[in-house]
């Protein structure tokens, strides 16, 4: 109701416009129809909203005067405002399958024995890791036991653990996460950029790097887009052989690809030289912190030795809550259905500014809950102070460029198309349309 009344206020909802059903916006938001029902109800009371039989909700026309006053709360410090989140960190958080995941942790909290509620071992619940083990053989083709799986809480602290052990330099795609490059750094080793181009990272470049392990995202590149060519997914197998190399694959949204099936794990080529890291964060929630590590047989040990003795990460009833949910088959329906919304997403995007900004190509849209805008050069900056003038939260490519890197810097816009909730994706990619640098 507050946040309602502001946009009214504020006139970012213009007189007339049409609220989203009941139904949907108590969707979006994971409450009661009821609950939205009320809200709605109280703001008609109120003046900002009118309603008519027939028509829904929609808000007043200018000028009725708001019948009651509104909170007399003290005003926070001013923070950007955000009107639309397409920042690439989150999925449709108001998809988390909320059902499914309480009856999970009902059967689990039901038939798990007692020993469970006890210290932790830091390997993780044999139930999640025997579920692991099946799950990733058939969907993303990881070859492993159990034995060889650490539960940890996601890619984050996977990272962490796995640069701590290692023995030499990190190599990193020229275009990542900085807060991966710096959570590795702080571990220990240093990171070194290599090229990315239209087919993934440049794994050639690994020998004269001198790196003892190379971090990528094979599946889809983080942000660009591509998969990694498949005689490079050979090539960096190659080379951690000849050079007693480690490739730390990242597969953080490996289960979304949209034009066929999904592009399998390096890992399955040699599991005794890939580390495969795995995460909820984007099939179901970050908010979970929960993730695997599947290990080459030696380095499970040292991860486990820099875990610790006991576990302190990973809560024991979403470990068992995830296992039973993998193995009673919701998880596969989940992603089936979240395939298709953001499939629908994607292509609504691609619609969309073709448009409205044909002179944009969009790259990166195989898969993912991501895409690039690719600006003409020099247009980055400009267009993410419209962004932010206009309430758009989203990220440029310049942001994600390794500082060493060799590469030309590219002017981009990073997009999700996951986060919004439904009611609000229309007026987010409207608004994205408005902020873009116009043709020449
Ligand atoms: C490139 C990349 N790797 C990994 C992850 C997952 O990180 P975490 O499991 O720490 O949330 C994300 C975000 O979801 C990501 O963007």
């Amino acid at each position: 109701m507050h946040a309602l009344r502001e946009a009214v206020r504020s006139g970012r909802l213009a007189p007339g416009t049409r609220l989203p059903p009941y139904r949907t916006l108590a969707r979006d938001l994971g409450i009661a129809r009821n609950t939205v029902a009320t809200a709605y109800a109280e703001l008609v009371e109120e003046g900002w909203l009118s309603a008519r039989q027939g028509s829904g909700t929609q808000v007043a026309p200018r000028g009725t005067p708001p019948r009651t006053a509104p909170s007399h709360r003290p005003r926070r410090a001013e923070r950007p405002r955000v009107l639309h989140d397409l920042m690439p960190s989150s999925p449709d958080a108001s998809s988390f399958p909320r059902s499914a995941w309480a009856a999970s942790a009902r059967r689990a909290l039901a038939t798990v024995p007692n020993d469970a509620f006890g210290v932790g071992d830091p390997r993780g619940r044999p139930e999640l890791r025997e579920a692991l083990a099946e799950y990733l053989g058939r969907a993303r083709g990881v070859r492993t036991e159990p034995d060889r799986i650490v539960v940890c809480s996601g890619f984050a602290h996977a990272l962490s653990l796995l640069s701590g052990v290692l023995r030499g330099p990190l190599a990193v795609e020229s275009y990542g996460l900085s807060f991966h490059r710096g959570l590795a750094e702080r571990a220990g080793p240093r990171t070194v950029p290599l090229t990315v181009d239209a087919h993934g990272a440049r794994v050639d470049e690994l020998p004269a790097s001198g790196a003892a392990a190379v971090l990528l995202t094979p599946a889809h590149q983080f942000p660009t887009g591509g998969p990694l060519h498949p005689e490079r997914r050979a090539a960096v197998v190659a080379w951690a052989r000849s050079h007693g190399g480690l490739l730390v694959e990242d597969d953080y949204d490996g289960e979304f690809r949209y034009d066929r099936q999904p592009v399998g794990a390096v890992q399955g080529l040699d599991p005794d030289r890939v580390a495969y890291l795995g995460s909820t964060s984007k099939s179901l929630s970050p908010a979970l912190r929960l993730g695997w590590m599947v290990l080459p047989g030696p380095l499970t040990e040292e991860v486990l030795a820099a875990k610790g003795p006991r576990e302190m990460w990973s809560g024991v009833v979403d470990q068992l809550t995830l296992a039973d949910f993998l193995a009673c088959g919701a998880y596969d329906r989940h992603l089936r259905r979240m395939r298709q919304h953001y499939r629908r997403r994607r292509d609504l995007v691609v619609r969309t500014l073709a448009e409205r900004a044909p002179h944009i190509r969009v790259s990166g849209i195989a898969a993912g809950l991501h895409a690039v805008l690719e600006l003409p050069p020099g247009t980055e900056e400009s267009a993410l102070r419209a962004a932010r003038r206009a309430g758009l939260a989203l990220d440029g490519l310049h942001a994600y460029r390794h500082p060493d890197s060799a590469m030309a810097p590219r002017d981009g816009l990073v997009i999700s198309y996951g986060t919004p909730p439904d009611h609000g994706f229309a007026a987010a990619l409207d608004t994205l349309c408005d902020v873009l640098p116009k043709a020449p």
